[in-house]
């Protein structure tokens, strides 16, 4: 008798214990790291466009289409667990076809302005489309932002990631030499969305390539981004002309609304009576990062208390482009129907300086034959 209860003891314990296991690997196969591909229509000229989704263990996804290489969203939790869309874009291809202020996208061959369109690259002389006003802007009529890249889904242990690809011809927009582009997504098991750029030309041209993203930590774009507080590791900032020109000046943040190196409210001084917001109409300024020597450091974190969300950024690249999504005015109509007004997104573009080929003073951006440009950035979830 005492031998049957023991067994049967036994036989509970076992049968307990593979339930358990069990239970553990269908947790594992709701959120598990994947990549999803559907389709998503079709450019124009016929050229056909995919819908990538990148998913983690815990349940974050990041959505990525190859025209632009754009990430279309990115859902995250929020400090009560719930996951909702943190970037702004649109829900159908035909829209980002019409019309896209960068929403989310690659923007190459050079992020941000070069004045007039126009540099001197060995002695040679290069005019570019002017399409902002009177300079170029993220690379010109068709930038990286407008085309069409080839996808190719990679898994890892940890991470999964989609590598997109781009042969930027000789010429293109204006720019000299075949650049060859890949920029690789990945999504961690840490809640980081990485991104590497890699570039290689036959001709010494300018590269500077960035992301594009408008963030609301809101979720789905509840508020505007004003009560977002905004750290950023830079003493100094690249002051510009009226048309967002640097002038080549680096000016000290302290005592001016530029500085962040205490996480400060995007509000809070936004409407100073000062030249430099007047001149990009709230911030459209380019920090110059403290201890920027190349190698991969925490330099930025935007933090939204009501909702808990919490981003740093980590990035290898000299630069930070902050833009207060002042151009946004309520014109667009976005995902799930929400209405873009005037700062609802923000966007944090690591890169190197403005018009860096018109400023031998400032960090160069030439790429030579021969040489690999590789540039790395993280933007790393949580919840404070
Ligand atoms: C960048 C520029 C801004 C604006 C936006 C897109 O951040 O610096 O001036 O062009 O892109 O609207």
């Amino acid at each position: 008798m005492r031998n049957t209860t023991t067994i049967l003891c036994w036989i509970i314990l076992i049968v307990s214990f593979l339930t358990l296991g069990s239970c553990k690997k269908h947790d594992k196969e709701i959120h598990k790291l994947d990549v999803k591909k559907e389709n998503w229509g079709r450019t124009k000229d016929g050229q056909e466009i995919y819908l990538y989704t990148l998913s983690n263990i815990h349940g974050m996804q990041i959505k990525i289409i190859n025209y632009g290489a754009i990430v279309q969203s990115l859902f995250v939790p929020d400090k009560s667990g719930k996951y909702e869309d943190v970037v702004l874009g649109y829900d159908r291809l035909d829209d980002y076809l019409k019309d896209s202020p960068y929403f989310g996208a690659i923007v190459g061959r050079y992020g941000n302005r070069i004045a007039r369109g126009r540099f001197t690259l060995d002695g040679v002389q290069y005019q570019l489309a002017t399409n902002n006003g009177p300079n170029h802007l993220h690379g010109g009529i068709k930038g990286f932002d407008k085309v069409v890249w080839n996808a190719e889904p990679i898994h890892e242990k940890d991470k999964v990631r989609l590598k997109l690809t781009y042969l930027s011809p000789d010429g293109e927009e204006g720019y000299p030499g075949n650049l060859k582009v890949a920029v690789i997504y990945s999504l961690t098991n840490h809640n980081e969305l990485e991104i590497e750029y890699f570039a290689q030309t036959d001709k010494a041209t300018p590269v500077n390539l960035t992301h594009h993203g408008y963030f609301n930590l809101t979720g789905h774009c509840k508020r505007d981004i004003l009560e977002h507080q905004l750290w950023i590791n830079a003493d100094y900032f690249t002051p510009v002309d009226s048309t967002l020109i640097p002038t080549g000046e680096l000016r000290p943040v302290e005592g001016t609304p530029f500085d962040f190196r205490q996480p400060t409210a995007i509000g809070a001084r936004i409407n100073d009576p000062d030249e430099q917001l007047k001149y990009g109409r709230g911030y459209d300024h380019n920090w110059v990062l403290n201890q920027a020597d190349g190698t991969l450091k925490l330099q930025a974190a935007l933090y939204d208390p009501q909702s808990g969300r919490y981003m740093q950024i980590y990035t290898d690249q000299p630069g930070l482009q902050f833009y207060s999504g002042n151009f946004l005015d309520g014109s667009i109509v976005g995902k799930g129907g929400v209405v873009y007004k005037h700062r609802y997104g923000l966007c944090l573009e690591t890169q190197h300086f403005p018009d860096s080929p018109n400023h031998p003073e400032f960090p160069s951006t030439i790429l030579r034959p021969g040489e690999q440009y590789h540039t790395k950035t993280i933007y790393k979830f949580s919840i404070k």
